[in-house]
């Protein structure tokens, strides 16, 4: 009677050690033969069937240089989408059969990325079946902590492994792949090193309420810009503005205009400069404002704050009229408009900045400064 026969559920079964071709299940499973699909009584791979590679040097050579040949394309993508990563304008276009009009730089970074990851990849799954040893290991399962005894052993066998993978006589395969990986981290620090932008404290800044587009180039000369309502892009009169009532503000010429000599910029960049110079204006009764400031930052009661959420930047569009109070529908912050918008709850950290306006000659209302802060997010300020 073998040792199937003889287990007994619960029981305690004592394993031999197992061969590399050995197949073993674990207490608990059934095990025999009669009726058991083949899977449950053999679940383990075919027997080491010796390669080409293991029986004759000159295929093992062969084998070899394939793999290295497979490294050898990857270095050559990695290093390609190092080049074209400068050398290709981001706005080009190329017209590829098939696909139309398409971005010129996705599609050589895309491409160039691709051969450095498939070149990797190949090359050690070539390597994998063709040099490195294929025979079936069980492992029995063990304390977590093994005895020294153990460790020893897999120092070794981790010794002996490196041995059998060939790397240690297999100098070609060694290098390339070394360069194949080390290469390939070169292009994920060149695109977050190198396609972060400038500093939000710059760029946040500066708005169109400077004046104009706010980058790049020159900083813009302030000059005042009326308010116009969004989306219908109409200008607002001061009278039009009853207390009580809100109106969602972008500066006026923000809007490309073909004939405007920034018409290229502003065309590619129009979300970037409104999602900045978004402006909420609100009309209080004049005898709630609390601060002088705001008061003559203001006009007539009619104060004007930057829409950006001075936490992570999200649009505080939710005005509750009976209490003054401005809610940003992300994380809750509320700012009091009579208190020139200081954060009363959430996590916000300052108050809304305030954009000093005054009235055109026909009585429309415009802008007498740009922004004195920035604008958005200020969790780069606390770093
Ligand atoms: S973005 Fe406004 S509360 Fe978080």
């Amino acid at each position: 009677m073998n040792e199937q026969e003889n287990h007994q559920p619960g029981a305690e079964v004592e394993h031999e050690p197992t061969s590399s071709t050995a197949v073993r299940l674990d207490e608990g499973h059934i095990i025999g033969t009669g009726g058991i699909p083949e899977r449950f009584t053999n679940p383990g791979l075919p027997a080491h069937v010796a390669r080409a590679a293991d029986l004759d040097e000159a295929a093992a050579r062969r084998a070899e240089k394939q793999v290295a040949t497979l490294f050898g394309l990857s270095i050559l993508g990695t290093l390609a989408f190092i080049v074209l990563y400068f050398a290709i304008d981001l706005d080009q276009t190329v017209f590829v059969p098939g696909i139309g009009v398409t971005n010129a730089s996705n599609l050589a970074l895309g491409t160039t990325m691709a051969l450095g990851m498939l070149g990797i990849g190949f090359g050690a799954v070539h390597w994998a079946k063709t040099l490195m040893p294929d025979e079936e290991v069980v492992e029995e399962r063990h304390p977590m902590r093994a005895s020294d005894e153990s460790r020893e052993r897999v120092v070794k066998v981790l010794a002996e492994g490196g041995e059998q993978s060939q790397i240690t006589r297999r100098p070609l395969i060694k290098y390339t792949m070394g360069g194949a990986l080390g290469l390939f981290a070169v292009p994920l620090v060149l695109q977050v090193a190198g396609s972060l932008g400038p500093m939000p404290q710059k760029s946040l800044s500066l708005t169109f309420w400077n004046g104009g587009p706010s980058g790049p180039g020159e900083d813009p000369e302030f000059r005042p810009l009326r308010l116009m309502r969004d989306p219908e892009g109409t200008p607002v009169k001061a009278e039009d503005v009853t207390i009580g009532s809100v109106f969602h503000i972008m500066p006026e010429g923000l809007l490309p205009n073909p004939d405007d000599p920034e018409a290229e910029y502003l065309e590619k960049h129009v979300l970037e400069e409104k999602a900045k110079a978004a402006v909420i204006l609100i009309r209080l009764d004049e005898d709630l404002i609390q601060s002088q400031k705001q008061r003559d930052w203001g006009h007539q009661g009619i104060v004007a704050y930057s829409k950006i959420c001075t936490h992570v930047g999200c649009p505080v569009g939710l005005y509750e009229q009976q209490t003054h109070h401005l809610l940003c529908p992300c994380h809750q912050s509320t700012f009091d408009v009579t208190q020139d918008c200081k954060v009363i709850f959430g996590p916000a950290k300052r108050p809304l900045p305030q954009l000093k306006i005054t009235v055109d000659d026909e009585g429309y209302l415009v802008s007498a400064a740009p922004f004195a802060e920035a604008v958005g997010p200020s969790f780069w300020e606390r770093g």
